[in-house]
This record gives structure tokens, sequence and C-alpha cells, in this order.
């Protein structure tokens, strides 16, 4: 059986990024540069590597210049082909050539559940992903990838899990599971940030979700949850009633690049691994005297 495709990904990127200030007082999380692309590009090429076409970001106020990133750089363009920076100029029209990108505002900061409702006149009647740029995940497959292949199989709702340190749990929406097969568990329940006492396990959702387009009138239906935020783990959680959702642990080494620490970890990791800069790098931490 073959279901409808994804097209769509929604970008939540409307968050003040108060984690990793003061660099974001006036310049967007997102924009943070991790080796030498800005966070949110790693999203939206992992997105397009699976197929998808449309791009909408979710924006606030403050994030110019996310838009400026993927749009057309006559100026810069020019003066690259003036130069014969001919690899230099193919990277960056890439850039803005990879997808259609939409952006909707976000008018106040009201929970990750507010923000991907303030896309539904731009998704539609349509199955979409959900990506938060802060998520790095970091494998051969990408996390969006893996994903995929669960919702070919099945046609429902997937959301990207991986397992926690009990303490951490937190931080994170948690499921309870009940297990299809290795690694693949059908979401019997979720909870947002719950106390280590009271998490149902230590599966934590992971910046990646494929939702079914019910979830827009779940998100209407959910009141303030964790935080005093709309969260979409508790639409996830209404959506239950009627439909099926499956949990995927992601295989990969995740880093939280919101956050100043996994932002160093995610940059050495993806350094090491660049063609242009893995060499030089590893030798300099190897002279590093640590
Ligand atoms: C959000 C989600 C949470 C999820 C996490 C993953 O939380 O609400 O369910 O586990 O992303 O990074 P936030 O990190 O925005 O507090």
């Amino acid at each position: 059986m073959s279901f409808k495709p994804i097209r769509k990904a929604v970008l939540p990127a409307a968050g003040l990024g108060t984690r990793f200030l003061p660099a974001t007082k006036a310049s967007p999380k997102e924009m943070l540069p991790l080796v030498d692309k800005p966070l949110i590009q790693y999203v939206v090429e992992e997105a397009v590597a699976c197929g998808i076409t449309d791009i909408i970001i979710v924006t606030g106020r403050g994030k110019r210049a996310i838009e400026d990133h993927f749009d057309v750089s006559f100026e810069l363009e020019a003066l690259l082909q003036h130069k014969g920076k001919d690899k230099t100029l193919d990277a960056v029209r890439e850039i803005s050539e990879m997808a259609n990108f939409a952006y909707i505002r976000q008018p106040e900061a009201l929970g990750l559940g507010h923000a991907v409702g303030c896309a539904r006149s731009l998704v539609g009647d349509e199955p979409f992903a959900v990506l938060l740029a802060d998520d790095i995940i970091h494998n051969r497959t990408s996390a969006l990838a893996q994903m995929m292949k669960v919702y070919d199989k099945f046609g429902t709702s997937v959301i990207g899990l991986q397992a926690v340190p009990e303490a951490d749990v937190v931080n994170y929406g948690v499921i309870t599971p009940q297990t299809v097969e290795s690694g693949l568990h059908r979401v019997v329940d979720l909870v947002e940030k719950p106390k280590p006492a009271d998490a149902p396990s230590n599966l934590s959702v992971i910046g990646r979700y494929i939702l079914d387009p019910a979830i827009f009138e779940a998100l209407d239906r959910i009141q303030a949850g964790a935080g005093g935020e709309l969260q979409l783990t508790d639409a996830i959680r209404l959506m239950l009633q009627g439909r099926v959702v499956h949990g995927l642990e992601l295989v990969g080494d995740r880093y939280d690049a919101g956050s100043k620490l996994g932002f160093l970890q995610a940059t050495v990791a993806l350094a090491l691994e660049s063609a242009e800069l893995g060499d030089p790098f590893r030798a300099f931490l190897k002279d590093l005297k640590l």
C-alpha cells in the first residue's frame, strides 16, 4: 500500500533562544553556524533529502536573517561570479534552490504546539513532517529518513525517540511504549516533561515528527500544559484517541544544539567529519594538552 507522500515540513523557529544568550540577543539561534552552515540549514537539507519540497518556517520577531539566508542574494552571486569563485557560488545558489520556502509568523511564543498550529493553512489536509533545528542527529541515514521508512510501512504518525538517562526525562516528552519490534513502538500514551518518578519510561521524544493532519484539530483543543505552554506532546496525546502513532528509536548521536555544551559537542563531531576541515582539526585536537 502506498500512502500520501510527505511533501511539506514545518520548522518552528520562533523561540527566543534564551539558553544561548548573549549570542542570541540580536541574532536567531537557528542561524548560529555549526562548522560552516547555520543550524537550520542542516534540518532543511535533511528534509529535502527525504523528498520534501515545501519548507514552512514558523518565525517571530528578530528572525529576518533566516528568510534572507534561504533567499536569492543577487549582489553576492554577482560578486562571486565576477571573482570566479565558482564553488562558493554554487554553494550559495543551492541554498535558495533547495525547496519552496514559506514563512509564517508566530506572534507570541506560546509553545511548540502553538507554533505548529500556526502552519495549519500552509500545510492543509495532508501528513507533514516537523523538524526542530536544535536537535542534531548525526548518522549516515538521517533521523527523518529512518522515520519515513516507518511511515511508508504503516501510514501513521511517527515520532522520533531516544532513550535518555532517567534523571533527564524532565527535559522531554516521554512515551508509554507498546513494543512492536526492536526499536519500534506503538505510542500508548505520552507526557511532556515528567518528573523522573512519574515518567512512564525513559523513551524520550527527539525533535522529529511525521504527523497526521488530525493534529490540527487536536491542537485546537489543548490547554496550556508544562511550563504554561501549548505543548505539541499534549496534542499528540489527544490524537491517540482516534489515530495510531508510532515511535521509532532513532539511530545516531544526538546533540542538543540549542544548549551551549551540546552545540560545542556537535561542532566537534561534525568538524571531524568535514572533508575540508577534518584532518587539520583532528591534528589540532591531538596537539591539545588535555
Ligand atoms: C520539545 C518538545 C519535547 C521534546 C523536545 C526534543 O521540548 O516539547 O517533547 O522532547 O522538544 O528536543 P523543548 O526542547 O522545546 O523544551
